[in-house]
């Protein structure tokens, strides 16, 4: 492909994902097919020659549209949400064309720099003093791993990365029963073990009980094991819910055990100043991550991950070998130090176009109208008879019940109206277990959502369960 034909391809592109974005209310927001539908339609083998781009189009179109999951579908209330947003997309699109790997300051001194400022504006608009010093990851799982490692090498003073744990005593991670599951698999990566990850319980509002946690350093310290991480969540996954991180970071700060925040999908709501209090405690973290792909209005992936001892992670990964040697002994940081992959992509520059795009106000006004969709959901739940608001809202989270009376299967029941809602296509929803019933979430927060994504989502809701229960 010439540049000419390049600069043809692209605008017909651009202006097919202005449609696309403008015109995301026709599509179904989930896919629906049987598995290996796709599959079937592509060939076994690669072309032998180059085939004309409008032919390449024409197949994603024809081909694997029809499996996509609209994620930025303003009905998309699954999971939590992975949002994109113009400006995001337009500076993806920049990172692409440059094709930068940002792997060392030398190889991308803007990248670098960049990603340094921009760390240092979303730490402040969060609320995080000047203690902490950030980077970008892929994903919180990474991050997470990331924080692990470096409790691991603290704890152990330094035999994690010289030695390996094997042979020494056990080290310890807590995290709640409702933590994201990255946290144990972190765990089993950095070489901690399933078995050594203790899951203390949560009290009715899912948060980590601190009794519990410092009975279970207490059993680990007699036991002869070394408690080496406490991960605290801010916003679990199930429901929403906050630990106590002021009492975690006392906890931590007095037995010595590092704490790490997962603040993945709820941090981005501490950049209104009116809800920092529910992070009360959370400057006294060793480390914290947040997902801008989350609720930021940035394309999946760009993960912001602050620490307050970037030496101590820098210790158990930094390696350079000659190929990696550089003149540069700058101030900036050499992040490739900071993090799993060599290899790094330029993120900087799509949280910088949001950053400057939406403006701080322009991000607030946006998770503003989220919590305020909440709450009249969670109002509408309430007043509405055989639906049962069984947890939230907790920030733009909830999560209800269909509940008619003279049902003796309620679990069954919501899995079968989940199965409905989502086979329709008209919106998209998801489930967790809380106090031992399955309930179905509905997590508000896609780029393109307002309340009447949400009312009409909770009408053909109730529409599908009276239909179920004729
Ligand atoms: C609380 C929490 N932590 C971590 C993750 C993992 O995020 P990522 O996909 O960025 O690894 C999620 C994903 O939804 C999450 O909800």
């Amino acid at each position: 492909m010439d540049f000419e034909e390049f600069r043809r391809n692209g605008h017909d592109f651009v202006t097919w994902m202005a449609d696309y974005l403008g015109q995301i209310e026709g599509y179904r927001v989930r896919a629906k097919l049987e598995p290996g539908a796709i599959l079937a339609q592509l060939p076994d083998e690669p072309p032998h020659s180059g085939e004309a781009m409008d032919q390449v189009f024409a197949d994603f179109i024809r081909i694997l549209l029809p499996g996509i999951t609209h994620w930025q579908h303003p009905r998309f209330l699954a999971y939590f949400p992975a949002n994109s947003s113009p400006p995001s997309v337009l500076a993806e699109m920049l990172t692409a064309t440059l094709g930068a790997q940002c792997m060392l300051w030398e190889t991308s001194p803007a990248a670098a720099e960049l990603e340094q400022r921009v760390m240092e504006w979303l730490g402040g608009l969060v609320g995080l003093g000047p203690g902490f010093t950030g980077s970008i990851q892929d994903s919180a799982s990474s991050a997470t791993l990331l924080a692990i490692i470096s409790a691991a090498e603290r704890a152990s003073g330094g035999r994690f990365s010289r030695e390996g744990l094997a042979g020494g005593p056990r080290l310890i991670l807590y995290c709640s029963a409702e933590a994201h599951s990255s946290v144990e698999k972190g765990a089993r990566i950095a070489g901690i073990g399933a078995a050594n990850v203790r899951k203390i319980p949560v009290d009715q509002n899912g948060a980590m009980i601190t009794a519990a946690l410092r009975g279970a350093i207490r059993t680990d310290r007699n036991s002869g094991h070394v408690p080496a991480c406490i991960v605290g969540c801010f916003g679990t996954t199930g429901i929403g819910a906050i630990d106590p991180i002021e009492q975690l970071s006392t906890i931590a700060r007095t037995e010595g055990i590092y704490l790490h925040v997962d603040a993945a999908w709820a941090g981005a709501a501490l950049i209104l100043p009116e809800l920092r209090g529910l992070a009360a405690g959370l400057d006294g973290a060793d480390s914290i991550v947040l997902n801008p792909h989350k609720w930021l209005m940035t394309n999946f992936d760009c993960s912001a991950f602050f620490m307050r001892h970037p030496a101590e992670l820098a210790r158990a990964l930094s390696l350079t070998p000659t190929y990696l040697e550089t003149r540069a002994a700058s101030s900036i940081p050499e992040y490739r130090d900071w993090s799993i992959a060599l290899g790094r992509r330029f993120r900087a520059l799509k949280l910088w176009f949001v950053l400057r795009s939406y403006g701080s106000e322009g991000l607030r006004a946006k998770i503003r109208s989220d919590l305020a969709a909440a709450q009249r959901l969670a109002a509408l739940i309430r007043s509405t008879a055989d639906f049962e608001l069984t947890s939230g809202p907790n920030l733009a989270l909830l999560s209800f019940r269909y509940a008619p009376e003279g049902v003796a299967d309620l679990d069954a029941l919501n899995e079968t109206l989940l199965h409905v809602v989502n086979d329709g296509g008209f919106t998209y929803l998801t489930k967790t277990r809380h106090q031992g019933r399955l309930v179905i979430r509905i997590s508000i927060g896609q780029t393109y959502t307002t309340w009447r994504h949400v009312e009409e989502s909770w009408r053909h809701i109730q529409d599908c369960a009276q239909k179920l229960a004729r």
